[in-house]
């Protein structure tokens, strides 16, 4: 079933079965949720600051859900960026996030529906490949690596910002993520992570950060939950509709907010290195 998230066609008709038959990207894009990257807004500043990023870049983001850190970096670096997502839904509903935005933002940002494991662009294109929480959807990690190898310019970086175990969770959350988000998800911890990239060769890690990652109280998730329900799209549905709106966001942040007690995240950048380095002894 496809929505027209850009005039609401859908909104009024829509159906409690509906609601719970999506997937969770296109749930999160239909409540129109601001997916944010671990860290949010002081993450992207630190990938910026750190990978040199200017006016005259070409920024590449795989993964880009509603669009939120695609357009923030745009707005702080005055690049051009592209926003990729392999589910439709969540392209429609940045698009709408883009349009919404002032006319120089929306000169600089495109988003598309593709797939990082098969990226529409030609070799060495951008100066920075930006990857959230993508990979972690992603079966076939070493093709997805490849590939975001393939499309980065020689000396240009990657950003890698992954939730990763700091301590190893019980079986029954990993589970539990893994039915909400459809995708079975490892439960690897931030070495595993940077193994991943280092065994692999292609890369240099030029950054490597984690933080710890804190669950939220039962009330303050009343109170974000409620927020959604509020918003002009969703507050004149049905109640029943309403009902399997909240009822399934609460139960999504449950479960992410019990995933939470052993989680951490890692900000990562890794740089693709155009000749070989000599070995740095002290
Ligand atoms: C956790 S969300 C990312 C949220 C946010 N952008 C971030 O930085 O964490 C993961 C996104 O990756 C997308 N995704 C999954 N597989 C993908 C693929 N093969 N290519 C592109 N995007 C993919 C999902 O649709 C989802 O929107």
């Amino acid at each position: 079933m496809k929505y027209d998230y850009s005039n609401n066609l859908m909104l009024d008709n829509i159906t409690s079965t509906q609601i719970e038959n999506m997937t969770y990207v296109e749930f999160i894009s239909f409540i129109r949720e601001t997916n944010r990257c671990p860290g949010g807004k002081n993450t992207i500043r630190k990938i910026l600051q750190n990978t040199f990023i200017n006016s005259a870049s070409k920024v590449l983001e795989l993964g880009s859900n509603t669009g939120f850190t695609s357009l923030e970096i745009a707005r702080v670096a005055k690049c051009h960026v592209v926003g990729i997502d392999v589910v439709e839904s969540a392209v429609i509903e940045s698009c709408r996030e883009l349009s919404n935005d002032v006319p120089d933002i929306q000169k600089l940002v495109k988003f598309e529906v593709g797939s990082a494991l098969n990226i529409p662009y030609p070799d060495n294109t951008f100066d920075l490949v930006v990857v959230g929480g993508a990979t972690s959807f992603i079966e076939n990690k070493q093709q997805a690596l490849e590939e975001y190898y393939r499309v980065l310019r020689p000396w240009g970086f990657l950003s890698v910002t992954n939730l990763y175990y700091h301590e190893v969770p019980p079986e029954t959350v990993v589970q539990n993520v893994s039915a909400i988000i459809g995708i079975k998800i490892e439960s690897w911890n931030a070495e595993q992570w940077l193994e991943l990239f280092n065994t692999n060769t292609l890369f240099e890690t030029y950054l490597f950060e984690k933080h710890r990652l804190n669950p939220q109280s039962s009330e303050r998730i009343s109170e974000y939950v409620e927020y959604f329900l509020k918003k002009d799209h969703l507050c004149s549905l049905p109640t029943d509709v309403k009902n399997t709106i909240r009822r399934r966001w609460r139960q999504t942040i449950d479960v992410f907010n019990e995933n939470h007690k052993y989680l951490g995240f890692m900000l990562t950048i890794f740089r693709k290195r155009a000749l070989p380095e000599e070995p740095e002894l002290f």
